[in-house]
């Protein structure tokens, strides 16, 4: 049983509507449900988007008190906010970073992740998908961390 902190960065609220040619017309309500279902009855999710940076780091931090690991795309904080990063870094909860889009064949802006260095891995490009990926992997590395 973990229990697992999903976060959505800026402008992923809008998903579904905004650049669907980009990130696909899934919208933000359907990818968490798909997620609570592939976490099914043994695994919990606590879910949550902002468009503020302060709000994200506050979840974080409050997650120290009862999550396992972090899932979050961080949208386009990906890219510049040291603050986040600092937060994940702080916490110690092994994190997941997801994109639906492959930010390495986009813009060059997109190409450097500063939450990269403190996560366990990235996941990106495979749509709405890349969440449920994302899960599996941080749930898979969770249960290699209890082996003996
Ligand atoms: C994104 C990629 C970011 O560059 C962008 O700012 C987003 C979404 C993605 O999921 O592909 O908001 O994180």
């Amino acid at each position: 049983m973990a229990q697992i902190a999903v976060i959505h960065g800026p402008n992923l609220n809008l998903l579904g509507a905004r650049e669907t040619h980009i990130y696909g017309s899934m919208t933000l309500a359907k990818i968490e449900a798909a997620l609570v279902d592939a976490a099914g009855a043994e695994h919990g999710l606590r879910c949550f988007q902002s468009n503020h940076e302060g709000a994200i780091i506050d979840f974080i931090h409050a997650a120290r008190e009862w999550a396992d690991g972090i899932l979050i795309n961080p949208g386009a904080f990906t890219h510049y906010s040291y603050a986040l990063r600092d937060a994940i870094a702080a916490v110690k909860l092994p994190t997941v970073e997801v994109h639906l889009s492959n930010i390495h064949t986009r813009e060059s802006f997109r190409h450097t992740s500063v939450i990269a260095p403190v996560a366990v891995g990235q996941i990106a490009g495979f749509g709405w998908r890349s969440y449920l990926l994302g899960l599996q992997a941080l749930l898979d590395h969770l249960h290699d961390q209890k082996q003996p």
